[in-house]
């Protein structure tokens, strides 16, 4: 009988035994593993979790934010009469804007658009507005250039613009900000008839202007322009601020270069005027705007004078008033004609730089009561004209009021003469 050793049994047994360790080890870190696995894909998901949480409620702030905040409370007065603005009329986006479509149709303003103008008319007057350029924030204050911080917005077909455009550059609309119960409160505390526009921080006007003036964009003309604006806004300045009066006469030989048909001279029968360029063409363009306004039929009836012939007409004049009053001496209808008239030599209707223009059969004052005459008086400085003798400066210019004559002086000085309610020997002393 063969023995089997008791070694190879003992031997066999350690092996099982060792091979079992083996496989409950291999079995725990197998668990151990699939426990570190678990816990890091919880910890991720919580994570995942957390992110989405916070991004939500930071998107939630934005856009509370952006649309006024869940707790604004928005009220817009008339006297006492009260408006209801949405929490959504008030928006915070790096600048506080106020829906100015709200505010503009409670107050029965005319608002609107025009390509890349929004322009807002307050009462009847062209001359109180405020245009917005809707790329940038480029203004325009009663003809005064402004730069916004921030663009108006258009939300919805409603603009918006920034608070501070309506605490700097508006009269009678306030606006109350009270953060601490977040509550806006728009009133119009001297009735709706008092609100305007005003520039109340004559900083802000853009300093471009002094390098040769505004661009058409931003003068919010109805008619397309573009191609007159180097004629209305020319390059030197200063090439047509000439004074001419009874103390700065030009020689008898003064003729000016450069002389054009006047394409608007009235069709009765009358030679065709002629004025420099340079101003013809400017004219060309006032006449095409005045048209687009609806004051069709304003046409030019005297225009650049020859020395000669401004020494006929005045002679005729003189005739005329002693036809008329015959018990006057030469001297004493010169006088009289001198107030309308001016001295052969004195007249800038030589220079070819001025024009009469009016609808009536001759040119009356009463031109002046009419909407034609309001509206060239009020927008000649676009055009680089001004109306050169003003009712309440015939003591400085010896001149009668004179609604139908208009002179080139190009948009630079035209402005500030027109802004600054000077005639033009005020302005050109004040430049001295
Ligand atoms: N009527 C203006 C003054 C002129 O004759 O020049
Ligand atoms: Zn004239």
């Amino acid at each position: 009988m063969t023995n089997i050793p008791q070694n190879g049994t003992k031997d066999q047994k350690a092996a099982d035994e060792q091979r079992k360790r083996r496989e409950l080890k291999t079995k725990q870190l197998a668990e151990k593993r699939h426990r570190k696995n678990k816990a890091t894909a919880v910890f991720f998901a919580v994570v995942i979790l957390l992110a989405g949480v916070i991004s939500a409620s930071i998107l939630f702030d934005i856009f509370s934010s952006r649309s006024g905040g869940k707790n604004v409370q928005l009220s817009l007065y008339i006297g006492d009469e009260k408006y209801a603005l949405q929490k959504s009329d008030y928006i915070t986006d790096g600048e506080k804007y106020i829906n100015f479509s709200k505010i503009a149709n409670a107050l029965s303003l005319t608002l609107s658009g025009q390509g890349d103008t929004l322009r807002c008319i307050c009462g009847d007057d062209y001359d109180d507005y405020a245009e917005f350029s809707k790329n940038d924030g480029a203004a325009v204050v009663n003809g005064s250039k402004i730069r916004l911080s921030k663009p108006v917005l258009c939300k919805n077909g409603e603009y918006y613009v920034p608070l501070a455009f309506i605490e700097n550059y508006t009269k009678g609309i306030s606006i109350e900000e009270d953060l601490e119960n977040r509550k806006i409160t728009v009133s119009f505390p001297d009735g709706k008839e008092n609100v305007g526009f005003v520039l109340k921080k004559s900083e802000s006007l853009d300093p471009v202007s002094d390098e040769g003036g505004i661009g058409t964009l931003d003068m919010g003309f109805s008619a397309d322009l573009s191609a007159y604006e180097k004629y209305m806004n020319p390059e030197n300045a200063g090439e047509y601020l000439i004074l001419v009066n009874s103390s700065n006469p030009l020689g008898a030989d003064y003729v000016p270069e450069d002389l054009s048909d006047v394409a608007d001279t009235r069709k009765d029968g009358r030679n065709v005027q002629k004025m420099v360029t340079d101003a013809e063409k400017s004219l060309e363009a006032f006449l095409i705007e005045a048209r687009a306004h609806g004051y069709g039929d304003i046409t030019v009836t005297s225009a650049y004078r020859s020395y000669e012939y401004q020494a006929s007409l005045f002679s005729s004049y003189i005739d005329g008033e002693m036809a008329e009053n015959p018990a006057l001496s030469k001297e004493e209808a010169t006088k009289i004609v001198a107030t309308y008239s001016a001295y052969p030599g004195t007249s800038e209707h030589q220079t070819g730089l001025c024009c009469d223009m009016h609808n009536m059969a001759s040119a009356q004052t009463s031109f002046g009561n009419t909407d034609e005459a309001k509206w060239l008086a009020a927008n000649a400085w676009k055009f680089g004209f001004i109306l050169r003798f003003p009712e309440d400066k015939t003591d400085i210019t010896g001149i009668i009021y004179e609604p139908w004559h208009f002179r080139f002086v190009g948009r630079y000085h035209a402005k500030r003469i027109y802004e600054g309610g000077l005639c033009l020997e005020e302005y050109i002393a004040s430049a001295k």
